[in-house]
Protein backbone atom coordinates (compact mmCIF):
# COMPACT_ATOMS: atom_id res chain seq x y z
CA UNK A 1 0.00 0.00 0.00
CA UNK A 2 1.19 3.42 -0.74
CA UNK A 3 0.93 6.43 1.69
CA UNK A 4 0.46 10.17 1.04
CA UNK A 5 2.88 10.94 4.28
CA UNK A 6 5.81 13.05 4.42
CA UNK A 7 8.68 10.24 5.17
CA UNK A 8 11.43 12.57 5.64
CA UNK A 9 13.48 12.47 8.05
CA UNK A 10 12.75 16.03 10.18
CA UNK A 11 15.25 17.76 12.66
CA UNK A 12 14.06 20.00 15.10
CA UNK A 13 16.04 23.58 15.73
CA UNK A 14 18.68 24.14 18.05
CA UNK A 15 16.22 25.92 20.17
CA UNK A 16 13.74 23.11 19.81
CA UNK A 17 15.93 20.47 20.75
CA UNK A 18 17.26 22.89 24.00
CA UNK A 19 13.57 23.11 25.18
CA UNK A 20 12.91 19.25 24.90
CA UNK A 21 16.18 18.47 26.45
CA UNK A 22 15.61 20.82 29.63
CA UNK A 23 12.40 19.40 29.87
CA UNK A 24 14.00 15.84 30.15
CA UNK A 25 16.78 16.84 33.06
CA UNK A 26 13.80 19.13 34.82
CA UNK A 27 11.73 16.09 35.23
CA UNK A 28 14.21 13.59 35.84
CA UNK A 29 15.99 15.89 38.35
CA UNK A 30 12.71 16.83 39.99
CA UNK A 31 12.04 13.09 40.82
CA UNK A 32 15.57 12.22 42.01
CA UNK A 33 15.94 9.58 38.99
CA UNK A 34 19.14 7.59 37.40
CA UNK A 35 18.91 8.43 33.73
CA UNK A 36 21.68 7.59 32.26
CA UNK A 37 23.44 4.96 33.54
CA UNK A 38 27.27 5.57 33.75
CA UNK A 39 28.30 2.08 34.08
CA UNK A 40 28.14 0.61 30.53
CA UNK A 41 30.84 -1.78 31.29
CA UNK A 42 28.55 -3.74 33.57
CA UNK A 43 26.61 -4.74 30.23
CA UNK A 44 25.87 -7.72 29.04
CA UNK A 45 25.35 -7.65 25.31
CA UNK A 46 27.33 -4.44 24.41
CA UNK A 47 29.05 -6.39 21.64
CA UNK A 48 26.46 -8.33 20.40
CA UNK A 49 25.58 -6.11 17.52
CA UNK A 50 26.93 -1.98 16.90
CA UNK A 51 22.96 -1.29 15.86
CA UNK A 52 21.12 -2.77 19.20
CA UNK A 53 23.15 -1.88 22.19
CA UNK A 54 25.97 0.49 21.75
CA UNK A 55 24.14 3.82 23.07
CA UNK A 56 22.26 4.52 25.79
CA UNK A 57 19.76 7.38 26.19
CA UNK A 58 16.60 8.30 27.48
CA UNK A 59 14.09 9.98 24.88
CA UNK A 60 12.65 12.84 24.88
CA UNK A 61 9.38 12.78 27.25
CA UNK A 62 7.24 15.44 24.90
CA UNK A 63 7.73 12.96 22.36
CA UNK A 64 5.83 10.56 24.25
CA UNK A 65 3.31 13.34 25.07
CA UNK A 66 2.89 14.06 21.41
CA UNK A 67 2.17 10.32 20.37
CA UNK A 68 -0.43 10.14 23.27
CA UNK A 69 -2.18 12.90 21.95
CA UNK A 70 -2.97 11.56 19.04
CA UNK A 71 -3.16 7.98 20.57
CA UNK A 72 -6.19 9.21 22.59
CA UNK A 73 -7.92 11.11 19.46
CA UNK A 74 -7.75 7.49 18.30
CA UNK A 75 -8.74 5.12 21.08
CA UNK A 76 -8.98 4.80 24.68
CA UNK A 77 -6.00 4.61 26.69
CA UNK A 78 -7.30 1.97 29.88
CA UNK A 79 -8.11 -0.02 26.95
CA UNK A 80 -4.09 -0.36 25.71
CA UNK A 81 -0.94 -2.19 27.90
CA UNK A 82 2.30 0.00 27.58
CA UNK A 83 5.03 -1.90 27.04
CA UNK A 84 8.74 -0.01 26.49
CA UNK A 85 10.50 -2.57 24.44
CA UNK A 86 13.95 -1.68 25.39
CA UNK A 87 13.19 0.41 28.39
CA UNK A 88 16.30 1.04 29.53
CA UNK A 89 15.90 3.27 33.28
CA UNK A 90 12.67 3.10 33.45
CA UNK A 91 12.01 6.62 32.91
CA UNK A 92 9.64 6.78 29.73
CA UNK A 93 7.33 4.53 31.32
CA UNK A 94 7.41 6.04 34.92
CA UNK A 95 6.18 9.34 32.98
CA UNK A 96 3.74 7.74 31.19
CA UNK A 97 2.61 6.25 34.56
CA UNK A 98 2.23 9.60 36.20
CA UNK A 99 0.32 11.16 33.40
CA UNK A 100 -2.22 8.76 31.61
CA UNK A 101 -4.36 6.16 32.17
CA UNK A 102 -3.24 2.96 30.53
CA UNK A 103 -4.43 -0.48 31.99
CA UNK A 104 -0.94 -1.34 32.76
CA UNK A 105 2.26 -0.11 31.99
CA UNK A 106 5.31 -2.71 31.48
CA UNK A 107 9.16 -2.17 30.33
CA UNK A 108 11.28 -4.81 29.63
CA UNK A 109 15.25 -4.33 28.76
CA UNK A 110 18.17 -7.10 27.97
CA UNK A 111 20.22 -4.95 30.03
CA UNK A 112 20.10 -6.50 33.79
CA UNK A 113 21.75 -3.66 35.32
CA UNK A 114 19.35 -1.15 33.51
CA UNK A 115 16.09 -3.24 35.14
CA UNK A 116 17.97 -2.68 38.51
CA UNK A 117 18.02 0.98 37.97
CA UNK A 118 14.26 1.30 36.76
CA UNK A 119 13.07 -0.94 39.51
CA UNK A 120 14.86 1.68 41.72
CA UNK A 121 13.16 4.53 40.44
CA UNK A 122 10.33 3.09 40.15
CA UNK A 123 10.26 3.34 44.58
CA UNK A 124 10.32 7.23 43.87
CA UNK A 125 6.56 6.75 42.96
CA UNK A 126 4.68 5.24 45.50
CA UNK A 127 1.24 5.38 43.90
CA UNK A 128 1.98 5.76 39.97
CA UNK A 129 5.12 3.38 40.47
CA UNK A 130 2.71 0.05 41.96
CA UNK A 131 1.14 0.51 38.27
CA UNK A 132 4.47 -0.56 36.64
CA UNK A 133 6.73 -3.77 35.97
CA UNK A 134 10.01 -3.95 34.55
CA UNK A 135 11.73 -6.99 33.30
CA UNK A 136 14.54 -8.67 31.58
CA UNK A 137 14.02 -9.47 28.28
CA UNK A 138 15.48 -9.57 24.80
CA UNK A 139 12.98 -8.53 21.94
CA UNK A 140 14.93 -10.59 19.47
CA UNK A 141 13.49 -13.96 21.38
CA UNK A 142 10.05 -12.33 23.21
CA UNK A 143 6.96 -13.44 22.35
CA UNK A 144 4.13 -11.45 24.01
CA UNK A 145 1.36 -12.23 25.97
CA UNK A 146 -2.08 -11.99 24.99
CA UNK A 147 -2.69 -7.79 25.54
CA UNK A 148 -3.82 -5.19 23.49
CA UNK A 149 -0.73 -3.54 23.34
CA UNK A 150 0.84 0.49 22.82
CA UNK A 151 4.28 -0.81 22.05
CA UNK A 152 6.69 2.02 22.97
CA UNK A 153 9.42 1.39 20.80
CA UNK A 154 12.22 4.83 21.21
CA UNK A 155 15.05 3.71 18.77
CA UNK A 156 15.82 0.85 20.97
CA UNK A 157 17.48 -1.44 18.31
CA UNK A 158 18.66 -1.87 14.13
CA UNK A 159 15.62 -2.35 11.36
CA UNK A 160 16.53 -6.83 11.66
CA UNK A 161 15.68 -7.03 15.55
CA UNK A 162 12.89 -5.12 15.02
CA UNK A 163 11.70 -6.70 12.24
CA UNK A 164 12.18 -9.98 14.02
CA UNK A 165 10.27 -8.57 16.75
CA UNK A 166 7.70 -7.22 15.04
CA UNK A 167 7.18 -10.60 12.94
CA UNK A 168 7.22 -12.76 16.05
CA UNK A 169 4.54 -10.79 17.57
CA UNK A 170 2.44 -9.90 14.69
CA UNK A 171 -0.60 -12.19 15.23
CA UNK A 172 -0.89 -10.90 18.96
CA UNK A 173 -0.94 -7.72 17.77
CA UNK A 174 -3.83 -7.73 14.73
CA UNK A 175 -6.29 -9.80 17.03
CA UNK A 176 -6.12 -7.27 19.29
CA UNK A 177 -5.88 -4.56 17.39
CA UNK A 178 -2.89 -3.29 18.99
CA UNK A 179 -0.67 -0.01 18.30
CA UNK A 180 2.84 0.67 18.06
CA UNK A 181 4.20 4.15 18.36
CA UNK A 182 8.24 4.70 16.86
CA UNK A 183 9.98 7.58 18.05
CA UNK A 184 12.71 8.10 16.05
CA UNK A 185 11.38 6.12 13.62
CA UNK A 186 14.46 4.58 11.67
CA UNK A 187 12.84 1.82 9.34
CA UNK A 188 9.63 2.97 9.66
CA UNK A 189 9.08 2.51 5.68
CA UNK A 190 9.84 -2.07 6.96
CA UNK A 191 7.22 -1.67 9.80
CA UNK A 192 4.63 0.08 7.02
CA UNK A 193 5.09 -2.28 4.51
CA UNK A 194 3.65 -5.02 7.53
CA UNK A 195 1.06 -6.76 6.42
CA UNK A 196 -1.87 -5.41 8.82
CA UNK A 197 0.04 -2.32 9.82
CA UNK A 198 -1.18 1.07 8.87
CA UNK A 199 0.27 4.47 9.91
CA UNK A 200 -2.09 6.35 11.65
CA UNK A 201 -0.16 9.50 12.09
CA UNK A 202 3.78 10.50 11.72
CA UNK A 203 5.01 13.99 13.19
CA UNK A 204 8.03 14.66 10.38
CA UNK A 205 9.72 17.91 12.43
CA UNK A 206 9.95 15.17 15.10
CA UNK A 207 10.23 11.78 13.36
CA UNK A 208 7.69 10.16 15.75
CA UNK A 209 5.08 8.17 14.23
CA UNK A 210 1.98 5.88 15.66
CA UNK A 211 0.93 2.87 13.35
CA UNK A 212 -2.72 0.57 14.03
CA UNK A 213 -2.30 -3.03 13.83
CA UNK A 214 -5.17 -5.27 12.16
CA UNK A 215 -7.60 -2.58 12.14
CA UNK A 216 -6.71 -0.94 15.30
CA UNK A 217 -9.75 1.72 15.46
CA UNK A 218 -12.15 -0.45 13.62
C1 LIG B 1 18.19 4.36 23.27
S1 LIG B 1 17.96 3.34 24.73
C2 LIG B 1 16.30 3.84 25.20
C3 LIG B 1 15.94 3.53 26.62
C4 LIG B 1 14.54 3.98 27.07
N1 LIG B 1 13.49 3.59 26.13
C5 LIG B 1 14.51 5.47 27.30
O1 LIG B 1 14.10 6.22 26.40
O2 LIG B 1 14.91 5.88 28.39
C6 LIG B 1 17.73 1.75 23.97
C7 LIG B 1 17.57 0.58 24.92
O3 LIG B 1 17.23 -0.58 24.20
C8 LIG B 1 17.84 -1.70 24.82
N2 LIG B 1 17.90 -2.80 23.84
C9 LIG B 1 18.64 -2.87 22.72
N3 LIG B 1 18.44 -4.04 22.08
C10 LIG B 1 17.53 -4.75 22.84
C11 LIG B 1 16.92 -6.02 22.70
N4 LIG B 1 17.20 -6.83 21.67
N5 LIG B 1 16.03 -6.40 23.64
C12 LIG B 1 15.73 -5.60 24.70
N6 LIG B 1 16.30 -4.38 24.88
C13 LIG B 1 17.19 -3.95 23.96
C14 LIG B 1 19.21 -1.17 25.27
O4 LIG B 1 19.77 -1.94 26.32
C15 LIG B 1 18.86 0.26 25.70
O5 LIG B 1 18.54 0.33 27.07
Amino acid sequence: MRYNVDLSRGSPTPALRAWNEVYNLVWIRSHGLRGTRVGVESFTNRYRSRDDANCFMVMWLRNLDRITKTLEETTQLNTLTFLDVGCGTGIPTLYAATRYEFADLRGFDFEAPLIEDARRNQEKFPKAGRRCTFDVGDASQLKLPKARYLLFLANPFGERVLEQFISNNLDILASTRSYIAMVNDHGIQNVMATSGVSLVHRNPTYNCSLLSVGDADG
